[in-house]
């Protein structure tokens, strides 16, 4: 095993960057956070044990500095936007921070010699479902920018590993959810649209209701039906495939899910259970862009990264953000 030097995270504040770096501590590794705090918090992460440095990826300068001093062996690059709605409104503003921003980090990767890359991918590389559940050959056609954003950064990952020797492992989240069982950090997105969170918050009274977007779906209920992959597995997925890297292992793509799906009103009935409440709910129109059915193949996840899921039931998730949620910080960071 190659020696552990230091890791770079971008977007190390946010909710699933958070998590990664909670759980690369607790193996052992030594994490310098880049963050422009557009999204994060940094109390999502423990300042004594983590060095953020306040910035933008796009900042030639600043990043030669960090390299230059931090020397990092490998990059997880979780930094960017995924609002899917206001990508297909404002496209430039994703292609911008998705795409052309992580190119100068590129740029200062290859000018220092760093060659290991895990990029935070998406399910939505792969648009609308051919088939379910899905592996990594699924054919890749995007519907919306935010996911044409992620498909481009793999594209230019591939050249660059063909040009320069860079090796990537290109991690497709399914629908990522739940947080640390300990309930001290979470996910506190503003606004939040995912429909676990909006369904506590409506527990809480926070909103006024959850609306259900639609229930005319070609599915056993009616409602979407979506493979929900815990947070911490997530974080546990990116371990594994760094040390995948380290062992000399090929730029490749990788599906994280359960390989389970759970239906909107599923999640409902199982939120209301595990909360005691009684949650408003209205039904609304079908949300433009969503797919019926998303369900992930996460064979090879088991076989090159030897990854499995271990919060396979939607209930354990709902459990953790509740606890997030009713917990000291009532779901949310501080606002500066
Ligand atoms: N939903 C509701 N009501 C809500 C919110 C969501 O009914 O208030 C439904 C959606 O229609 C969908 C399901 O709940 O059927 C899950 O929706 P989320 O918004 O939680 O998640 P998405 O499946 O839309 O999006 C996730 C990630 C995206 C990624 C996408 C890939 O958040 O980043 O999966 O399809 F692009």
């Amino acid at each position: 095993m190659a020696e552990k030097g230091t890791l770079l995270v971008t977007g190390g504040a946010g909710y699933i960057g958070s998590h990664t770096v909670r759980h690369l501590l607790e193996m052992g590794e030594k994490i310098v956070v880049l963050d422009n705090l557009v999204f994060g918090h940094p109390e999502a992460l423990p300042s004594d044990r983590v060095s953020l440095v306040e910035g933008d990826m796009s900042d030639a300068a600043l990043l030669d500095r960090l390299f230059a001093e931090h020397k990092p062996e490998a990059v997880l690059h979780f930094a960017a936007f995924a609002y899917v709605g206001e990508s297909v409104t404002d496209p430039l503003k994703y292609y911008r921070n998705n795409l052309a921003a992580p190119l100068v980090l590129l740029e200062t990767m290859q000018r220092h010699g760093c060659r290991r890359f895990i990029f935070s991918s998406t399910c939505a590389t792969y648009g609308n479902p051919v088939k379910v559940p899905m592996n990594e050959e699924h054919p890749q056609a995007p519907v919306n920018p935010y996911g044409a954003s992620k498909w481009m950064l793999e594209r230019v990952l591939k050249d660059c590993d063909h040009a320069w020797g860079l090796k990537a492992v290109f991690l497709r989240y399914f629908n990522a959810s739940g947080c640390d069982p300990s309930g001290e950090i979470g996910e506190d997105h503003d606004p939040e649209t995912h429909l676990i969170p909006r369904i506590l918050m409506a527990a809480t009274g926070e909103i006024p209701e959850i609306s259900i977007f639609g229930t005319d779906y070609p599915t056993p209920d009616g409602t979407c039906i979506r493979d929900y992959i815990h947070v911490c597995d997530l974080a546990a997925a990116h371990a594994k495939a760094l040390d995948y890297l380290r062992q000399g292992g090929d730029t490749t793509p990788v599906n994280l899910g359960t390989g389970r799906g759970f239906s909107v009103k599923e999640i409902l009935e199982t939120a209301a259970a595990v909360t005691g409440r009684q949650i408003p709910i209205s039904y609304g129109p079908r949300r433009e862009g969503d797919p019926p059915e998303l369900i992930c193949d996460p064979a090879k996840a088991k076989t090159v990264l030897g990854w499995e899921a271990q919060f396979k039931d939607p209930r354990s998730h709902i459990e953790h953000a509740w606890r997030w949620m009713t917990g000291t910080r009532q779901g949310r960071y501080p606002r500066s």
